[in-house]
């Protein structure tokens, strides 16, 4: 062994989560997304850290293009396979990237996704800062995670990459947000299910300036 080790990168980390289960979280999209976004005409869509693809393929079964970006090319591999199979395959673009790195086009997209994302705190308002560029006027942003309080219960231990409704409000700053609330939801995953407690908004970008 050499004097230091590297940290994995989060793509080498969820390739291992994702290639040790079949599938590790649910299949189904997320409900209220389905609620919110059914009724928006289709377009362009942005799923950041999409994992296995339940909101992104779902979201282009409705007929919307979707760019589905994760670092876990294990996860984009099953996220092509069931697009392929649901016959969306033209309407899914998978891009391998540490959101790190990875700056959408600014102003390109109608919806983005980002749900449950728990990123460390250094990277959560770059990436909640480029998640609203990539907005197209009129444009909105749904946004799932555990709420703080759901610390050791769900997502990371590390009580600083989840969720509380202020901690949400700055990141959507310069929107509208027309729903921004705590709930408790059923979350599953490993095999188990349990109660815990969720922060959710849904936003829009205005659709012209002043
Ligand atoms: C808890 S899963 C959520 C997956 C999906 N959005 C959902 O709601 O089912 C988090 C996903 O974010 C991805 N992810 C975490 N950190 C990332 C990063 N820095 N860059 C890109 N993807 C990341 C992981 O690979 C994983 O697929």
């Amino acid at each position: 062994m050499g004097g230091f080790e590297v940290p994995p990168s989060a793509g080498e980390e969820w390739d291992r989560r994702y290639a040790a289960s079949d599938h590790v979280w649910t299949s189904e999209p997320d409900a209220l997304l389905v609620e919110l976004a059914g009724s928006l005409t289709t377009g362009n869509a942005l799923d950041l850290g999409s994992g296995e693809g339940r909101n992104a393929c779902w979201l282009a079964a409705q007929g919307w293009q979707v760019v589905a970006v994760d670092a876990s090319k294990v996860a984009l591999e099953r996220v092509a396979a069931r697009a392929e199979k649901e016959g969306s395959a033209e309407r899914v673009r998978c891009v391998l990237a540490d959101l790190v790195d990875f700056v959408p086009d600014e102003g390109a997209f109608d919806l983005v996704v980002v749900s449950n994302l728990h990123l460390e705190p250094a990277l959560h308002s770059t990436v909640f800062d480029r998640a609203k560029a990539a907005l197209a006027p009129g444009g909105h942003v749904f946004v799932v995670g555990h709420h703080r309080d759901s610390a050791g219960l769900a997502g990371p231990p590390d009580p600083e990459r989840l969720y509380t409704e202020e901690r949400l409000h700055s990141a959507l700053r310069g929107l509208d947000v027309l729903r921004l609330e705590r709930l408790s939801r059923r979350h599953e995953g490993h095999g188990s299910a349990h109660d815990v407690t969720d922060v959710v908004a849904w936003a829009r970008r205005a659709t012209s300036a002043g």
